[in-house]
């Protein structure tokens, strides 16, 4: 039998005004879906008092997340989210024209002519020992023993509690073959360019502000380094030597230029902020190539501000991650005090924590609230470090050995 064409139209239209319907009834009818889900509740609760309690639990936690959540977002209460050092005019000096100084270093760094910082004699016999292959840790202790100022050196970065693990060390025979052969030599490198401005009344407190917040930074590196980096020594060492190039470039600048003995302005970094931006990085990687650093530690001295610009290859990760860690070590002790002035930041948002994958958790947060306390190796340093606004814990009391 033929089938009537209005047949085969409603047979067509059938199953999409039975959905219409199904639709219609549900939007007038259905409970609204907060007491959809309350009926369920309520169905929950009438079948067995084990789901309401375990229902009233999961609120509990539920809401516990969420504080958490809350606390995590609420950034301001914590030392690594920093409102910004104030801004103070910085002095220059008339003597020299920046931009000038700046091509002319450059030049003398690519034709091999930049001045190197002298190491002096007794720091280079260290490191000759050093440099052979079997030394005996005590023969270098009893030289450095031999100068107070470098034995202090090794003693102060190796109480900081990174190295120490909770045990005061006043022996530099104990305290050397922690540090290990490298680090050992990028201590009397950063204690020889110290050294070398003890006579330069212009330059002396800048070279010492450098080199403390240099020792701050390696402190830090190697802390991160026990979670981010798989070399806490290489960071250490990366994080020591990544300023070098600015003392260089000092050295270079009393060498070089007709400077005034004294001046009547305070000579902070900030007065070099035309000259060592840019150039400090091609200084410091000029002076580890001299000292024979090794070639991950030359890479994030030389890309420890431009690391997101480098495009490192697969090979070059490690040394990619070494320029990260230090990155965000030298943000960290600015933020903490030490190093020159910091605008506003919060860690989180850096380049390098988000290319070292550090994710903004409680354990995170826990781990990141020691580091105030590790570069407070100096006695009292910690109290006035701005930033810090995590109540400092009591530190654990420290063996003496
Ligand atoms: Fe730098
Ligand atoms: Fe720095």
């Amino acid at each position: 039998m033929a089938s009537c064409p209005q047949d085969s139209l409603w047979n067509k239209c059938l199953p999409a005004l039975k959905k219409f319907k199904s639709a219609l009834l549900d939007f007038f009818l259905a409970p609204p879906p907060e007491l959809k889900k309350a009926f369920e509740k309520q169905e929950m609760y009438t079948n067995s008092d084990t789901s309401r309690i375990d229902e009233h639990l999961l609120f509990n936690n539920q809401d516990e997340e969420k504080l958490k959540e809350e606390e995590l977002q609420n950034d301001k209460n914590y030392w690594w989210n920093y409102e910004g050092a104030p801004y103070a005019e910085t002095p220059v000096f008339e003597e020299i024209d920046n931009q000038k100084v700046t091509e002319e270093l450059c030049l003398k760094i690519e034709r091999g002519e930049f001045p190197v910082i002298e190491i002096p004699s007794n720091v280079m016999r260290t490191m000759q020992i050093l440099n052979n292959q079997e030394f005996d840790y005590a023969e270098v202790a009893s030289l450095i023993n031999h100068s107070p100022g470098m034995a202090g050196e090794f003693i102060r970065v190796i109480n900081s509690s990174v190295y120490s693990r909770g045990v005061v060390i006043n022996d530099i025979k104990l305290a050397l073959p922690r540090l290990g052969r490298e680090n050992i030599k990028a201590l009397l490198y950063m204690y020889s360019a110290k050294i070398s401005f003890l006579n330069d009344p212009l330059f002396n407190q800048v070279a010492v502000d450098i080199v403390e917040h240099s020792y701050s930074v390696g402190i830090i590196a190697a802390y991160l380094s026990q979670r981010y980096y798989p070399d806490p020594d290489g960071a250490f060492l990366a994080g020591l030597l990544h300023d070098i190039g600015k003392l260089g470039i000092l050295k270079a600048l009393s060498q070089l230029y007709d400077l005034p003995k004294h001046v009547d302005f305070k000579v902070t970094e900030e007065v070099f902020d035309n000259i060592f931006p840019g150039l400090h990085e091609k200084a410091g990687k000029y002076l580890a190539n001299h000292w024979k650093v090794n070639e991950d530690i030359v890479s994030a001295i030389e890309h420890h501000h431009d690391f997101m610009n480098i495009g490192f290859s697969e090979d070059d990760q490690l040394a990619f991650h070494l320029s990260c860690i230090v990155n965000l070590s030298d943000n960290m002790a600015r933020i903490l005090g030490s190093g020159r002035r910091i605008g506003p930041v919060n860690i989180f948002s850096l380049p390098s924590t988000i290319d070292l994958s550090i994710e903004k958790t409680e354990d995170t947060i826990c781990f990141l609230d020691d580091i105030p306390k590790i570069i407070a190796y100096k006695q009292g340093e910690m109290k006035g470090a701005p930033g810090n606004k995590t109540s400092p814990k009591t530190s654990a009391p420290q063996k003496k050995i």
